[in-house]
């Protein structure tokens, strides 16, 4: 691989399963922006939205996107905001492919319902909270990537074939 492919895409719509089953597939390595910063700031994702604020998160999310974009080609599955700054999407257009998936509100919801480490569902989890934010961020996502691809009803060896396919272009 010459250079990275970067998942984006909202949260639930498959960027942490769909980066595993490329790995199987491809070999390459695999980097998970969300556990990366975690693991350099010692800190959980809901901890430092409690304590410090989304701001914050943002700016160690910034830290992560560029220390990644220097690292050898991988496959990178990135945080549902990572495009939400023009310079984090600047970066990744420059070190890789952006390929989004994209899912329904009604999927997203049957996907990340039982999960309570997503500050910006918790307390917020319904179809409706869902389908607002995706409909704020849809245009942001649209601009960034490079490929889109439909996850709704497929399964993730299909999904993955398809990005590998297109990854071939
Ligand atoms: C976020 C998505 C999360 C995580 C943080 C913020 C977002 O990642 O980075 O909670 O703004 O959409 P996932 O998309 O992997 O859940």
């Amino acid at each position: 691989m010459k250079q990275h492919i970067y998942l984006i895409g909202f949260m639930g719509t498959g960027k942490t399963t769909i980066s595993h089953k490329l790995q199987q597939l491809t070999q390459a390595e695999e980097i998970d922006m969300d556990a990366w910063i975690v693991g350099k700031n010692g800190m959980s994702i809901n901890d430092m939205f409690e304590k410090y604020g989304e701001t914050y998160f943002r700016d160690r999310e910034t830290d992560a996107v560029r220390e990644i974009a220097g690292y050898a080609p991988a496959i990178v599955s990135c945080g549902g905001g990572a495009v939400l700054r023009d310079e984090n999407t600047k970066m990744m257009k420059e070190s890789g492919r952006i390929v989004l998936l994209t899912a329904t509100p009604e999927t997203v919801y049957e996907r990340v319902k039982n999960s309570t480490d997503r500050p910006l569902l918790n307390g917020n989890m319904n179809v409706e909270h869902i389908a607002s934010l995706m409909e704020k961020r849809r245009e942001l996502y649209a601009n960034a990537c490079d490929v889109q691809v439909v996850t709704d009803g497929k399964t993730p060896q299909e999904i993955a074939d398809e990005i590998l396919k297109i990854s071939q272009n």
